[in-house]
C-alpha cells in the first residue's frame, strides 16, 4: 500500500487544490466551508474543512485537532498528508509557531523558513517503508514556488519578514533546554518549533508542494524569561488577522499551474 502511493489514486475526486495547515481561529478564512471526514490508511486526520478563498477550492486542517487537543509529537501526520493527498491537493501552506534562535529575530516578525534540521524522534516520517526503497531529493525542502510569493505577500501586508531561515523540529513536548538552544545557533539555525517535521517531508513524498509561515511567538529557551505556552497562545491570537490577510493574497496569486519541480519529486527517486 504505502509504496504504491499515487495521484492516479484521485483522479476525478479533485475536493480542494490547496490546503492550510494550522492552528484553529483559521477556519473562517474559508467561504461556506464544509467540514468533512477523510480515512486513509493510517487512521484519520481531524475533520477537513472545505471551502472557497478567492474562487479557489481550500482545505483547511487543523493540526493539532479541533480545540487544539492533540500535541505536537503525536499528531498523526501521515493520516494528515495523506488526507489532503485524496482530497486532491497539491499544494500546502502551512503556518507554525516558532521561538527565535537568531537574536535579529523579535517575536511578531514573521519568517519563511528555506531549510530544515529535524531534530524529531520516533515520528512516523515517510510514507515508503516498503519496496521499491523510494529516497526523494531534499535539496530544497520547501517548494520556491510558494515560498517566494509568501515572502512577497507578508512583505507587503507591512510587516517584518525574514526570507531565508533554518527550523529546527525538536520532537517536544517540553519546550528546549537554552544547552540545546545554543547548540542550535551553533548549527546554524534560527528558528525552532516542534510541527514542520515530519509534514513537509511527507508533503513532498507525495509530490505535493509545502512551504510554511512561520511567525515568532517567543524567544528560545535561556535568551529571556522562562518559557510559557501563555505567550505562545497569546502571539498566536495576536498575528491570526495579519495571517488571513496574508494566505488570502498568496491564493489569488498562486497560477493554478505549477512551475516549480516537487510535481516530479518521485523522478528517479526509486531503486
Ligand atoms: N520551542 C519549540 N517550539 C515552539 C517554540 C519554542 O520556543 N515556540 C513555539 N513553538
Amino acid at each position: 500500500m504505502e509504496s504504491s502511493v499515487s495521484r492516479d489514486d484521485v483522479k476525478g475526486a479533485r475536493k480542494a487544490e490547496i490546503a492550510i495547515i494550522g492552528g484553529t481561529g483559521l477556519e473562517d478564512l474559508l467561504e461556506e466551508a464544509e467540514r468533512t471526514t477523510v480515512g486513509t490508511p493510517y487512521g484519520f486526520p481531524p475533520l477537513i474543512s472545505i471551502g472557497e478563498v478567492a474562487g479557489k477550492k481550500i482545505a483547511f486542517l487543523p493540526r493539532h485537532g479541533i480545540g487544539h487537543v492533540t500535541p505536537p509529537h503525536k499528531v498523526n501526520y501521515r493520516a494528515n498528508i495523506y488526507a489532503l493527498h485524496k482530497i486532491g491537493v497539491e499544494r500546502i501552506i502551512a503556518t507554525n509557531a516558532v521561538g527565535a534562535i537568531n537574536m535579529n529575530f523579535k517575536p511578531g516578525d514573521f519568517v519563511v523558513p528555506h531549510d530544515i534540521i529535524d531534530f524529531t524522534k520516533g515520528r512516523h516520517s515517510t510514507f515508503y517503508d516498503e519496496s521499491p526503497v523510494t529516497h526523494i531529493d531534499f535539496s530544497e525542502p520547501y517548494c520556491p514556488e510558494i515560498r517566494k510569493l509568501l515572502i512577497e505577500k507578508t512583505r507587503e501586508a507591512g510587516v517584518q519578514v525574514w526570507d531565508r531561515a533554518v527550523y529546527v523540529c525538536t520532537e517536544g513536548p517540553r519546550y528546549e533546554t537554552p544547552a540545546e538552544i545554543r547548540m542550535f545557533r551553533k548549527l546554524g539555525c534560527d528558528v525552532v518549533g516542534m510541527t514542520g517535521v515530519p509534514e513537509v517531508v511527507l508533503a513532498r513524498e507525495l509530490e505535493i508542494c509545502y512551504a510554511s509561515l512561520c511567525f515568532v511567538s517567543n524567544m528560545a529557551a535561556g535568551i529571556g524569561d522562562r518559557l510559557t505556552s501563555r505567550e505562545v497562545v497569546e502571539m498566536s491570537r495576536k498575528v491570526i488577522p495579519k495571517i488571513k490577510q496574508i494566505l488570502i493574497e498568496v491564493i489569488r496569486y498562486l497560477p493554478r499551474e505549477r512551475s516549480c519541480s516537487c510535481a516530479e519529486a518521485l523522478r528517479e527517486a526509486r531503486i
